[in-house]
């Protein structure tokens, strides 16, 4: 057996990491309590938006049609728990027609013909309607008669959630139109849209009539929340998901207040909380403590990282990518906006079809990484060459390495070991030895 046979073979043993998981320490009481599409029993420093949803909708207790409206607040302040809550305690106190709720994610289905399929599939309970091929104006006929016929003299609030994502899509205007214009062609169902969503200005986007149509009353703002309010919501929530006393005191206030530094953000504060007991339970640790919350808060910003990155155009993961290498090849060498804009000229002689980007559109894409986090870029003023941008990269080389590895083109092309030509000229050298001195 070779040494490196041997070092696998004692790497990781999975047998004993299951039964000492089994054996270890337990930790979470119920786990499913720290994800995000669990509602809990009451919703802590949301009473205000709560009890205006409430006055809204109440009239669908009597059978009446409570207006269209929006729900608008940053990520993670509550604003699908909170609709989620209201269709929950709506039915426990509608004994006879209980109003119906049809639940749409337009991340998911963002197609007018999707979402007018996904309404009537889900009253119908099932695949009626497939995925494709009807025209649009048959199943809206489709699901007028159904409303009537199924739903009857009740009431059928339809949730868009994200509805932004439909405004950028083409039809979006139109099926936000008949969607909140339903009632006209029904003869007994009463619908009444909700939407959702954290981008603040999409309606600039909508057009007047759909406007008026979903601004019958007031929007309803979630405003972020503070530290404090972040952690009663962790508080609350970890007595149901932990054990009692595995979670070491300021291990909360620590998961608070770097979410509400992060714009006051309930989701992420529970993911910390989460990631931090696995993390504890990983270790096979008896308690959560702060340090597991640093860990955790280490892997999220990784992993956000990681997404953002796989996300870019090509273009600016390949801006990266010269930024990546140039830092990789020469440790000591000052990247300048100049120095990136050759490796790229590089590239498109390697990649066919890659299109040559101008000085300008570079600059650009600099500004774009610089503004993500990923970058920073310093001008400086040296000497008889003039102001220029310093560029550095501001997070781990290797994770640079590990994320655009993945990237097909990059990949396939082996740009990451290209060692560019810029840096072998004996111009760039002698102007780099300069610089360093300069700054
Ligand atoms: N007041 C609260 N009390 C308890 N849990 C809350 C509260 N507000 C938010 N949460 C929890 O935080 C997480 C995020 O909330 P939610 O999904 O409602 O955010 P959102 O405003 O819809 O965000 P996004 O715009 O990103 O969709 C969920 O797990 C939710 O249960
Ligand atoms: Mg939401």
């Amino acid at each position: 057996m070779t040494n490196k046979d041997n070092k696998d073979m004692y790497s990781f043993n999975i047998d004993k990491f299951y039964q000492n998981y089994l054996t270890g320490p337990k930790l979470f009481k119920k786990r499913e309590a720290l994800e995000p599409t669990f509602i809990p029993d009451e919703l802590p420093h949301r009473d205000s938006e709560i009890e205006k949803i409430a006055g809204i909708t109440a009239c669908a207790l009597k059978g009446d049609v409570p207006p269209n409206f929006l729900c608008y607040g940053m990520t993670g302040t509550g604003k699908t728990a909170t609709v989620r809550y209201i269709s929950q305690k709506l039915a426990q106190h509608c004994s006879n027609n209980p109003p119906w709720w049809v639940y749409i994610n337009c991340t998911v289905v963002s197609t007018p013909y999707r979402i007018l399929a996904h309404i009537y599939n889900t009253i119908i309970g099932k695949e009626k309607i497939p995925a494709t091929g009807l025209p649009k104006d048959i199943i809206l006929k489709k699901l007028l008669g159904l409303l009537d016929q199924l739903i009857k003299n009740s009431v059928c609030f339809l949730v868009l959630d994200e509805i932004d994502i439909l405004i950028e899509k083409n039809g979006g205007n139109e099926i936000l139109y008949n969607l909140t214009r339903l009632n006209e062609n029904l003869d007994f169902c009463r619908t009444s849209v909700i939407g959702i969503s954290n981008k603040l200005k999409f309606m600039e986007y909508l057009d007047a009539r759909v406007t008026s149509n979903l601004e019958e009353e007031e929007p309803i703002v979630f405003h972020p929340y503070d530290a404090n309010q972040l952690a009663d919501i962790l508080k609350q929530r970890s007595e149901i998901a932990f054990n009692e006393g595995v979670i070491d005191n300021g291990v909360v206030k620590l998961c608070a207040g770097l979410a509400a530094k992060e714009h006051g953000d309930a989701r992420k504060a529970l993911q910390l909380l989460r990631k931090a007991g696995e993390l504890a339970e990983k270790n096979q640790n008896k308690k959560i403590m702060e340090s597991h919350v640093i860990k955790a808060q280490k892997d999220i910003d990784k992993d956000h990282i990681v997404e953002y990155i796989l996300s870019m155009p090509l273009q600016a993961q390949l801006t990266l990518t010269a930024i990546y290498l140039l830092s990789k090849f020469a440790k000591e060498h000052v990247i300048t906006s100049g120095d990136i804009y050759e490796v790229h000229s590089e590239f498109s002689n390697k990649i066919p079809g890659l299109k040559q980007l101008t000085r300008r559109r570079i600059s650009d894409y600099i500004n774009e990484l610089t503004l993500s986090g990923l970058i920073s870029a310093n001008t400086r003023s040296l000497g008889h060459y003039g102001r220029t941008k310093i560029i550095k990269l501001d997070i781990e080389v290797g994770l640079v390495q590990r994320v655009l590895s993945q990237i097909k083109k990059i990949h396939n092309y082996k740009l990451l070991d290209y060692k560019p030509i810029v840096l072998q000229t004996d111009k760039v050298k002698l102007k780099n030895i300069v610089f360093r001195r300069l700054i």
